[in-house]
């Protein structure tokens, strides 16, 4: 788990004096910020001190097993030793600070390391803070990365942040869409951890919660304020603690293999998939067609159209190997549920 957390408007102003006790002599913090904020307010407010560095974090793809590695390996040159990786953004940027952190202490490639704890030693110290809500990135044991042959998770205890710090205000400015499409990310990890065979009491107590969060902001208020973002920013954070001790299902499983192939991300990827998912989820599916409807959101349709049988085979290679994934979504048998064949008809659908 996270070890501290900081929830609050205005919370950002308080990362110096976070940060003053992590410091180590001539050892420079490097913040990883996310490239919309570059030249914008929120850059100038980030506390530099000594030879404390900004690094722009292009978040045009999602993270990558090289992009991580170089960032470690510049950083490794250029400093040696750092004190921390504060990553600022959406969930990216914060999986791009997690990773980096990491293989400041790790040999070899990030690529090494996906998978399940395979991950050697604890990365050096690093803090994560948010601007869109949803992925429950910030809370997670994992960070997404696309690597030359899976994209596929650094899992690991030593995965999750040392301290976030949760400023709902940071959120205010998203765009609608955005907006949208990360915090259905939430969403549907409400419904996959919820409705998967592997939830407990545990999983439950906070997806239930997250998912309550999530229907007030998307399908009860009619208008978005503070409160909206206050709310979703902690239904993000209990949506992530939900999936800690569980799994996300079938709508991550299929739209990993879209954005492994075709670079869907990840927040638009879920939804394209959710929205043919009745089979599965008929409820859940039924909600989230109402609030794509009331918050005037346009999902994509048709976007595997003319693909060849290659293409098609490698979504289903990769979607097939999370095992996990569809273990939590239709048990152990799952395997004879969920045939080539049938995800190749799912694939088309979408
Ligand atoms: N580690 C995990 O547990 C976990 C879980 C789910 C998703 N993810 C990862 O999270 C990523 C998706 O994250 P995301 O949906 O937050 O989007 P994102 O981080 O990919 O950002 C999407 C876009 O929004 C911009 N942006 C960020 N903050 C903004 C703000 N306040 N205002 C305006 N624009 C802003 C970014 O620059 C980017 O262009 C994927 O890489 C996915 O794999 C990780
Ligand atoms: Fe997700």
């Amino acid at each position: 788990m996270v070890d501290y957390v900081v929830y609050g408007r205005g919370s950002f102003n308080q990362l110096d004096e976070i940060l003053a006790s992590q410091r180590k002599d001539g050892a420079p913090m490097i913040f990883l910020l996310d490239h919309f904020f570059e030249n914008k307010s929120l850059a100038s407010r980030i506390p530099l001190h000594g030879n404390d560095k900004i690094i722009i974090a292009d978040v045009t793809y999602e993270p990558k097993t090289t992009y991580v590695d170089k960032i470690a390996a510049d950083l490794k040159n250029e400093f040696g030793k750092v004190s921390g990786i504060i990553g600022i953004g959406g969930g990216s940027t914060l999986d791009l600070a997690k990773a980096v952190s990491l293989m400041m202490n790790n040999p070899g490639s990030s690529a090494d390391y996906q998978g399940w704890d395979l991950v050697k030693y604890p990365g050096v110290y690093k803090a994560g803070i948010p601007t869109l809500s949803g992925t429950g990135a910030e809370v997670s044991r994992t960070t997404v990365l696309t690597g030359p042959t899976k994209k596929l998770g650094m899992n690991s205890d030593f995965t999750p942040f040392n301290q976030i710090v949760l400023d709902p205000e940071l959120t205010s400015n998203a765009p609608v869409n955005q907006r949208f499409y990360t915090g259905m990310d939430c969403y549907i990890h409400c419904i996959e951890s919820l409705q998967g065979t592997y939830l407990n009491e545990f999983s439950k107590s906070y997806g239930e919660k997250a998912l309550e969060l999530c229907q007030k902001v998307f399908v009860e208020k009619n208008v978005w304020d503070d409160e909206s973002d206050d709310a979703l920013m902690m239904a993000s954070f209990a949506g992530g603690m939900s999936i800690a001790y569980s799994q996300v299902g079938v709508a991550h499983a299929v739209s990993y293999g879209l954005s492994y192939l075709l670079g869907t991300k990840h927040g638009i990827g879920n939804c394209i998939v959710f929205d043919k998912l009745e089979e599965y989820y008929p409820d859940g599916v039924y909600e989230f067609k109402k609030m794509v409807e009331k918050n005037k959101i346009d999902i994509p349709q048709h976007i595997t159209k003319g693909l060849s049988d290659e293409q098609f085979d490698t979504m289903i290679n990769v979607s097939l190997g999370m095992k996990p994934l569809w273990e939590n979504a239709l048990g152990k048998d799952w395997e004879k549920t969920m045939t080539r064949e049938k995800l190749r008809k799912l694939y088309e659908q979408l």
